[in-house]
């Protein structure tokens, strides 16, 4: 049944390629986003698609986006840690204090279904080899730490006719149509080819990544699936768990690159979290390997596709706040 969905934050990495999948499966999409990171000309135009060029932190353009809109994928966020605390008060305005009117509005306006990007970094470090979604949350950062208050408050609005459900993403990996070079997989991959050597941090730990493909697949598995199943849920989704330095040998592999710099970190976290829980739930299961992001990026650098991919800021989120929003 085709749908009228809106994607906030869908012009960035992630929702730059879910966009286009949603309207392949016939939905009609619309973007509320800022922008800031390329323009309106990321999108095919399509009948079905509208572009809102706004901030969710207006509570008018909230509500005349809302308008119609059957389901709510809210993606629209300050989304690392590193550009978050470049200014904590301007992330806490975009990823905490307008929230709670967003997913009220939405319920007030008849909008059936409420899908949150959370987080995985929500766990903080953990023993535990596997982390699974029912383990206390440590978050580590002030970005994390909105991210878990964010799925307290979504849960409070549940009701049966409102299906509220919080995803905790690993690190997503692989090329996208509004590039992010500042995740672990791109970055390592990006260095190698343009730098001609991988440089690493640490090594030892590991970090989950998911392909941005199955990165889409899961959000559109649970756009689909049966509101009884997911209505209040918590689900991780991630790929696969290699540590670092295993990731930077398959950059090696795929790129011939042999150089490798190992710097010591402090940042040791290191953890694999669990996937059992959507696959059990709604049968999501990541298709695509690190070593596929790795291969697709490549591609992406080979058709000439991410120019001036060590430098321009749009690539690393970071660089992108510090240069043009403080
Ligand atoms: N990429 C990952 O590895 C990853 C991992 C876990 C969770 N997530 C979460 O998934 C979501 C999408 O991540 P991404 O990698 O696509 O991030 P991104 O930074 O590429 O995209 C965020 C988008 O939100 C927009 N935006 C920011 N503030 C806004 C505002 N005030 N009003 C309207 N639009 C605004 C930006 O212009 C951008 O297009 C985020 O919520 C992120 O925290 C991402």
């Amino acid at each position: 049944m085709s749908k009228n969905i809106l994607v906030t934050g869908g012009a960035g990495y992630v929702g730059a390629e879910l966009v286009p999948k949603l309207l392949n499966e016939g939905h009609k999409v619309t973007v509320l986003d800022t922008f800031w990171y390329s323009d309106e000309s990321l999108f095919k135009s399509s009948e079905n698609l509208k572009l809102i060029k706004g901030d969710i932190r207006d509570k008018e353009i909230i509500t005349s986006s809302l308008v119609d809109i059957t389901d709510v994928f809210h993606l629209a966020c300050i989304s690392n840690d590193p550009s978050f605390d470049l200014d904590p008060e301007l992330g806490k305005s975009i990823n905490y204090d307008c929230f709670e009117y967003i997913v009220s509005e939405a319920k007030r306006m008849g909008v059936s279904r409420f899908i949150y990007a959370s987080s995985s970094s929500v766990y903080g470090v953990k023993e535990t080899p596997n982390v699974t979604e029912d383990l206390s949350l440590e978050p580590l950062t002030d970005y994390s730490k909105y991210k878990a208050l964010c799925e307290t408050i979504l849960n409070k609005y549940k009701s049966d006719n409102f299906t509220v459900v919080s995803v905790r993403p690993a690190t997503v990996c692989g090329p996208s149509r509004r590039q992010r070079l500042d995740v672990v997989v791109n970055i390592l991959t990006n260095h190698a080819i343009n730098n001609g050597k991988i440089k690493i941090f640490g090594g030892e730990q590991k970090r989950p990544n998911i392909h941005i493909e199955d990165m889409c697949q899961a959000y559109i598995q649970l756009l689909n699936a049966e509101a009884s199943i997911i209505n209040g849920e918590i689900f991780n989704a991630g790929g696969e768990n290699l540590p670092v330095m295993k990731i930077a040998q398959l950059v090696s592999e795929v790129t011939g690159v042999k150089t490798l710099d190992i710097l010591p970190t402090d940042d040791i976290r290191s953890y694999h979290i669990s996937s059992e829980k959507i696959f059990n739930a709604i049968g999501f299961k990541a298709q695509k390997s690190v070593k596929d992001a790795i291969v697709d990026l490549k591609s992406s650098f080979d058709n000439n596709l991410l120019k001036d991919s060590l430098s321009d800021p749009k690539y690393f989120n970071v660089k992108f706040v510090k240069d043009s929003l403080l």
